[in-house]
């Protein structure tokens, strides 16, 4: 168990032994000021505001109580306390500092445990579906795909870190009107002729031919519904041209994808979705939480729900996005019993999945309350919002040869030089990119200012990757082995004294496992992004004022060359579960 669900276990022990309470609710925290401890809770507010006391009284008793109760930890064949001090701090907090063999002790277990750091199993035996990417096949990836694919691909590996079985799906929208505009206009103005560049770039420029035609000639319009009306009708010369420009896009998606890093378990696609989506649409009809209106298209009533009514099936019978929804949820439960759902879709859709998940509830469909919509921000750039139609059109595939590009320039200047700067700078690019967005909340609209994510400096990627390499460069030239299971069985110090920036960079590691915990239950990457961003910080300001390799005597440097392998593992397994990759040399 991680130390900050022990001390909540011990509080909720100490408030009933005190006070008879069982159902307290309690928190604990990790103030940010270190001088309030490593851990801090507000529970003695609660219990005094129930009881009508003084929060302050109460906080004193608890603190006694607690720290006469120490946790213990055991550690070749000795007991140590694990708390120093665990004091009522005005107005009414109860403060908890670490000791530092406890400390010690946990860095040796990070040494010893490397990539299994930070798992726990929360998610023990549950199966979780996290569908991400979704992009259509009218056109490249742009930039917001890319925050989508991050988010996504981020949030498994968080979750099967914490025991969850993961599914990752892409659900590509792969029919539908935007697809026939780039369809037509190739019918229009292609020849026939084979892509000549990145083969999903060749189809999104037909799709921005479509756009710019169309404020000219609006009557163009007609004619893709034409397009859509001849493919839903299985018209063998469409279906070809369908499958030839999306299998066009398909090609092009792979060189992004691999780019990127992203992978899948299992791919859907919005033209297998049509069928069963209908009888589902009859069936809302049928329980009379839809209504043919004067059109004939089938409606859900949604209003005493305070949503607006929803469109599940067109007068002609033919299926729209929300009748293909309808399907894909109803086979994915069939599939895989699922007690989780992930939507990572943008904040756009965020009424349309209320009322996508309010339908199927009201259907009766009793998994319904295990879907989740992951909303996320719209990116933007520092040149303005994204839109096709001025032009500030950023594909990830652009962003992302530029960042390689930016990355070459700051390596090629950078002292020490790898010998492979190409692959490292495509390393460290894709570092900048996914940091770069994952260290925003996934709720909040972001501008991805490409020449600040890039720098070496600051709250980026390449920074955290040159800490990595900066720790590992240390421990090579000390001649550290490194290696699990190493350090099992080294002999516990009498005492340990720390420099004021050893014991705040120590005590940062702790919170490694509550920090993942906490991700995987908000369903937010960015917790981990900060947090390694502040083990890093902590890192490096340890690193300018305490002497590694100079260290005072031989069994000081090795405590500290332990703390710096701690590092590197915690900074490794953090931005692994953030998708990104370090590099050894920088
Ligand atoms: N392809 C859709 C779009 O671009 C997003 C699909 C989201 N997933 C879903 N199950 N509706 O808007």
């Amino acid at each position: 168990m991680d130390i900050k669900s022990r001390i909540e276990s011990m509080i909720s022990e100490a408030v009933y032994k005190l006070y008879g309470l069982d159902k307290i609710d309690v928190c604990v925290d990790a103030p940010e000021n270190e001088d309030h401890g490593d851990y801090s809770t507000n529970v003695a507010f609660k219990i005094a505001k129930i009881l009508d006391k003084i929060p302050f009284h109460i906080a004193t008793e608890l603190s006694h109580e607690l720290f006469s109760e120490n946790l213990k930890v055991e550690f070749e064949g000795k007991i140590y306390p694990i708390f120093v001090k665990i004091e009522p701090a005005a107005p009414g907090f109860i403060n908890f500092t670490l000791s530092e063999l406890f400390l010690f002790q946990n860095t040796l277990i990070i040494n010893g445990c490397e990539d299994v750091y930070g798992s726990n199993d929360f998610g023990k035996g549950k199966t979780i579906v996290v569908e991400y990417s979704q992009p259509n096949t009218n056109k490249p990836q742009h930039v917001g795909h890319a925050r989508n694919n991050f988010i996504g691909s981020s949030l498994s590996k968080i979750l099967s870190h914490c025991g969850y079985k993961v599914i990752r799906t892409n659900y590509v929208g792969d029919i539908g009107i935007h697809i026939c505009k780039s369809m037509l206009m190739y019918l229009k103005y292609g020849n026939g002729k084979e892509p000549d560049k990145k083969p999903d770039h060749f189809v999104g420029e037909f799709y921005a031919m479509y756009e710019e035609e169309r404020e000219k000639n609006p009557e163009i319009e007609r004619e893709a519904q034409e397009l859509l009306r001849r493919w839903e009708a299985g018209d063998a010369e469409i279906r070809a041209l369908w499958k030839k420009m999306n299998s066009w896009v398909y090609e092009g998606w792979k060189k992004t994808y691999a780019d990127q890093k992203i992978e899948f378990d299992e791919w859907e696609y919005e033209s297998e979705k049509v069928n069963v989506g209908k009888e589902i649409a009859m069936l809302a009809l049928e329980k009379g939480l839809a209504e043919k209106d004067e059109t004939g298209a089938i409606i859900a009533r949604l209003e005493r729900y305070n949503l607006p009514d929803k469109v599940l099936l067109r007068s002609d019978g033919t299926s729209i996005y929300s009748t293909k929804d309808l399907q894909l949820a109803k086979d994915c439960y069939e599939k895989y019993k699922f007690d989780k759902r992930l939507y990572v879709v943008d904040v756009r859709q965020a009424e349309y999945f209320r009322q996508l998940f309010k339908i199927l509830a009201l259907l009766g469909f009793e998994w319904a309350d295990k879907l989740v919509h992951v909303a996320y921000g719209m990116v933007s750039l520092p040149e303005g919002k994204m839109s096709s139609r001025t032009g500030v059109v950023m594909n990830a595939d652009d962003v992302f040869e530029k960042l390689v590009e930016l990355e070459e320039y700051e390596i090629k200047n950078s002292i020490k030089m790898p010998r492979v700067v190409k692959e490292t700078a495509q390393k460290v690019a894709l570092a900048a990119f996914k940091y770069g967005m994952l260290k925003v909340d996934a709720a909040q609209d972001m501008i991805f200012n490409l020449d600040l994510v890039a720098k070496f400096e600051g709250n980026t990627g390449p920074y955290l990757l040159y800490t990595y390499a900066r720790a590992r460069s240390v421990l090579e030239k000390a001649g550290f082995e490194l290696g699990r299971g190493k350090y099992q069985h080294v002999a516990a110090p009498k005492s340990v004294l720390m420099h004021p920036k050893e014991r705040v960079l120590a005590g940062a590691l702790v919170h490694f496992q509550e920090n993942v915990l906490e991700a995987c239950k908000d369903l937010a990457p960015s917790r981990i992004a900060n947090y390694v961003f502040d083990v890093a910080q902590k890192f490096n300001s340890f690193y300018g004022d305490v002497p590694i390799l100079d260290a005072k005597s031989e069994s000081r440097k090795r405590h500290l060359l332990y703390l710096t392998y701690a590092v590197s593992v915690v900074l490794k397994r953090g931005l692994d579960l953030l998708g990104i990759e370090v590099v050894e040399k920088m």
